[in-house]
């Protein structure tokens, strides 16, 4: 089972039930040892990452499209007493590997702390419910645990997304956390003690570098594992068209309207804008301001099929993804729309096989 079988009134289930199916057959499949509180073993947590086929002959889709050691890495670290950063610029599947960690390992993708320069210290530690704290004074029953403290109780994985957002000195509230392993609650003098099977996955843009620096004391506690770029065009590719497919399922879009040279050539006018040069290394061209990720490509051609299917013929053509390329393409109307408009008119027009999309682009602007 795979996305398809999503229940169909929700817009997106939690990962651990997307992939309850194949996660039950993990579990049944996996004679290794699993480390306390981990639903399934490392290796099983690494297969269901990166996809595979089970001695039971059940399809394990991959989640994850890039190197196997990356992963190993990653699932490695959690089994230890250092929590893992994935690192990266946006769109590079942290968020989305993170959610597929938690799933596997915990059963639990749902404890996730959002960071952002207004998280205040709760969120890591614990709140009050002033009605119930006025009524009773501070107790059990008015406290309001973060979802590292449920994390911690239930010795499961707590996500943190953006953790460099957060405020240097809300963050380092995680320092004692991570290192003594217990959260102290002074109020009611007692403390919560980790469970084994607790740990931290965070995330942090390393574009937002300089934002909130991780302290020296907080980045000892974790192993950073940096994601990538797809290293090549069709690995890239290959990502576009299997998450396409599934949101279209989701979104249920009408199926197989993409056709793969369209995808093909979304990603190479990412590629090429990213990295300043044509595919043929030919002529170098300059880059726009925005990021131009793997998922901003993926979020194109979604709405290209949406296009085709509601407004086309039925097949994604050059016009059903021209507003979408050049929306996530010019994000500064001055600086961007030059670049752009030198892209177009240098490597978009000397292709004659893509007469159609330089068409496309002209009329836009
Ligand atoms: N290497 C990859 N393998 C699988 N999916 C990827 C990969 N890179 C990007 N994606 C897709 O890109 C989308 C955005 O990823 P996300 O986790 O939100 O990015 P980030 O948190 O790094 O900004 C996800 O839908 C994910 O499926
Ligand atoms: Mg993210």
């Amino acid at each position: 089972m795979s996305d398809t079988d999503l229940p169909t009134t929700v817009l997106r289930a939690h990962a651990e039930d997307a992939s309850a199916a194949e996660l039950a057959a993990l579990a049944r499949a996996d004679d290794r040892p699993r480390p306390p509180r981990w639903r399934l073993s490392p290796w099983a947590v690494t297969t269901y990452l990166l996809g595979g086929t089970l001695d039971d002959g059940t399809e394990i889709t991959p989640k994850y499209l890039g190197s196997r050691r990356l992963m190993e890495v990653a699932v490695a670290t959690l089994a230890t007493d250092r929590a893992l950063l994935l690192l990266g610029i946006p769109g590079t599947a942290k968020t989305w590997v993170s959610e597929h960690l938690a799933a596997a390992i915990s059963g639990n993708s749902t404890l996730v702390v959002q960071g952002t320069a207004g998280t205040p210290e709760e969120s890591l530690r614990y709140g009050w419910n002033y009605a119930r704290l006025l009524a009773e004074g501070p107790t059990r029953g008015a406290l309001v645990p973060s979802p590292v403290m449920r994390a911690m109780e239930l010795g499961a994985i707590v996500r943190v997304e953006e953790l460099t957002r957060i405020p240097a000195d809300v963050q380092d509230a995680l320092i004692t956390i991570l290192s003594e392993k217990h959260l102290p609650i002074p109020e009611l003098d007692e403390e919560v003690m980790a469970q084994k099977g607790f740990n931290v996955v965070a995330t942090a843009n390393n574009r937002d570098k300089g934002v909130n620096d991780l302290s020296s004391a907080l980045k000892r506690r974790f192993n950073t594992v940096v994601l990538p770029l797809p290293d090549s065009l069709d690995q890239e590719v290959e990502i576009v068209r299997t998450r396409v497919a599934s949101l279209g399922r989701t979104l249920e879009l009408p199926e197989g309207l993409e056709s793969l040279a369209e995808i093909q050539r979304v990603v190479t006018v990412f590629r090429e804008l990213r990295s300043g040069v044509t595919a043929d290394q030919r002529t170098t061209i300059k880059s726009p301001s925005a990021t131009l990720s793997t998922a901003e490509a993926i979020s194109v051609m979604t709405n290209g099929v949406a296009l085709a299917a509601h407004f086309g013929d039925g097949v994604v053509r050059a016009d059903d993804v021209a507003a979408g390329l050049v929306g996530a393409i010019v994000k500064d109307p001055v600086q961007d729309r030059i670049v752009w408009q030198e892209y177009l008119e240098t490597v978009v027009k000397d292709r004659r096989e893509w007469a159609d999309l330089y068409r496309a682009c002209r009329e836009l602007t």
